[in-house]
């Protein structure tokens, strides 16, 4: 995919498995990684910045993974993050052999605050480090990327120094973040403007943009780069990401979708053209949000823009009325244009195999048949209890059953007893990894903290619960409930989604694909440490950036 040839077009290259991994508690396994990876191919993204391939062995595996299933030549470019060092270019340059298209994407901070106080450099050592590294990378990929980190407050004119050093040393993006999200739109504006005006060799490069959201302003700040020169933004799905986050793939896409004719000029288009400014196959946006908030536990506040649950919904008479008589009056897009359908009732208790594999398909999703048959047994059963199934039934069966961390302890039972005037108390049978039956008991000051009590007593590994949340997937007294927690180990969060008409069953799975995720998570720890050469131990930083 030759992104360089079409500069009236934004390119859209997407974070969420990098930047948006960084969020704490987001932390997703391999499996997961290839599942997010593959639906971002399907949403339409130029590139899938995968990971950090020097920062862990998991890093390095997913990035790996992804070059080789999700890279085809047809595909999405893939790119692995690397500090301006010869081991993380070379980590990253391996990682990501496998892919058609790779790209290798570094950076160096440039502000003065992060000379001084993070690198201990001066700018003539930066200068050095940028063009040395930029070469290097190149020798091993012809598509290179280059950061000058903290790029928003560095000074302009080292800045531009230091772009027009590491395009003449091959960089064929330059990429220009606001690391701390402190910039305004009209500053961030002008610095893209300023960097096309002085920088010579600018026309070699591709500009592109990253940004914090520290300050609310990541995606008005990005809308206004692209105003002054910038073809490239680095978003993430739901905007997840390092602390506020990173400027959302959603907002930027649909801002540019549902205004394309005031942008349309900036990039040297007629205004009225309705040809789209992105690649984005927009009606995949829904599904891909959803996607992303499941596995990593990251739920998406209701008044989000785009992809919150009230962001189609109308609640004041005079907005219902409006829309009734007119979508217009109080809709500027479209439901259905994010992939949001109307939620019609599609499959029932009569429905047979084929016609639920159909449906799945055309909702994008592609079972092997080991998971097709796991899935329709939980849809014959759901469908017992809920005789009409719609879409978005599916859709949850699909990520509850398919999309879940491996089952090392498995929930075969929980029962619980309360009431008014009854101690809340709990029974679960759990299989253990080993494939023994434990089954305990426990009270507790509700249903759910009896459930997790007794679900504590058989696991056996300390965790604090940090987050508790139920929501209905469909309306109605027989809607699926769908439980995401989050729990703390050793300073990390892992989180747990499960669905199920009964949500103290939902609460009993989520905490058990939690624990799934922290119990793995060790295992795998332990087993690097015994494999681990001491040689190996040193270049390998488990830390994140
Ligand atoms: O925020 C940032 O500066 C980054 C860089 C690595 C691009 O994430
Ligand atoms: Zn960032």
């Amino acid at each position: 995919m030759n992104t360089q040839a079409q500069p009236e077009r934004i390119i859209i290259f997407d974070t969420t498995l990098r930047d948006g991994e960084q969020s704490p508690g987001a932390t997703l396994n391999v499996d997961e990684k290839l599942t997010i990876a593959r639906q971002l191919a399907r949403l339409g993204v130029d590139v899938i910045e995968a990971g950090f391939p020097y920062a862990s062995v998991g890093d390095f595996e997913a990035v790996q993974k992804i070059a080789q299933t999700v890279g085809v030549e047809s595909g999405p470019i893939i790119c692995g993050l690397a500090r301006a060092t010869h081991q993380d270019i070379k980590a990253a340059a391996e990682a990501l052999k496998p892919a058609a298209h790779a790209r290798i994407h570094t950076f160096i901070a440039t502000s003065d605050i992060h000379l001084e106080y993070k690198l201990k450099k001066t700018r003539q050592e930066v200068m050095a480090i940028a063009q040395e590294m930029v070469a290097y990378a190149k020798s091993f990929v012809s598509d290179v990327e280059f950061s000058p980190e903290d790029a928003g407050r560095s000074d302009p004119e080292f800045l531009y120094q230091v772009l027009e050093l590491a395009i003449a040393a091959g960089a064929t993006t330059v990429n220009i973040p606001d690391t701390v999200g402190y910039t305004t739109p009209s500053e961030f504006g002008a610095l893209i403007r300023g960097i096309k005006e002085n920088v010579p060799n600018i026309d070699q490069a591709i500009i592109s943009v990253h940004g914090h959201n520290d300050l609310g302003l990541a995606v008005a700040n990005f809308l206004e780069a692209v105003k002054n020169g910038a073809r490239q933004l680095e978003c993430t799905i739901n905007g997840i990401g390092e602390r506020a986050g990173n400027a959302a793939l959603e907002e930027l896409v649909m801002g540019l979708h549902v205004r394309r004719q005031y942008f349309n000029p900036f990039l040297g288009r007629p205004v009225d053209s309705q040809a789209p400014l992105t690649n984005i196959d927009t009606r995949q946006i829904y599904k891909t949000s959803r996607l992303v908030s499941n596995l990593t536990g990251m739920l998406v506040q209701p008044n989000k823009a785009i992809v919150g649950g009230n962001a189609f919904a109308h609640e004041s008479g005079i907005h219902q009325d409006g829309v009734l008589k007119h979508k217009l009056t109080y809709e500027i897009m479209d439901a259905q244009s994010i992939g949001l359908t109307d939620n019609q009732i599609v499959l029932g208790k009569l429905s047979g195999r084929n016609a639920f594999r159909s449906r799945l398909q055309e909702l994008g999703f592609d079972l092997s048949e080991t998971d097709l048959n796991k899935a329709f047994v939980k849809f014959k059963d759901l469908a017992d209890k809920k005789k009409e199934l719609t879409d978005w039934d599916l859709e949850a069966i699909v990520n509850d059953e398919i999309q879940q961390a491996p089952e090392l302890f498995r929930l075969e039972f929980v029962q619980v007893s309360c009431g008014s005037s009854a101690r809340p108390t709990a029974t679960v049978t759990l299989r253990t990894p080993t494939g023994e039956e434990l089954t305990d008991a426990a009270i507790g000051t509700g249903p759910v903290d009896a459930v997790y009590k007794a679900i504590n007593r058989v696991v056996n590994v300390p965790n604090q619960l940090i987050e508790f949340a139920v929501q209905s997937v469909t309306a109605g007294i027989d809607a699926i409930g769908e439980v995401t927690i989050r729990l703390r180990h050793n300073k990390r969060v892992y989180s747990g989604h499960a669905a199920n008409t009964d949500i103290i069953v939902a609460s009993a799975q989520a905490y058990v694909n939690a624990l799934n995720r922290l119990y793995g998570a060790l295992q795998a720890e332990e087993a690097r440490e015994v494999k681990r050469e001491p040689k190996e131990e040193s270049q390998l930083s488990s830390q994140k950036l």
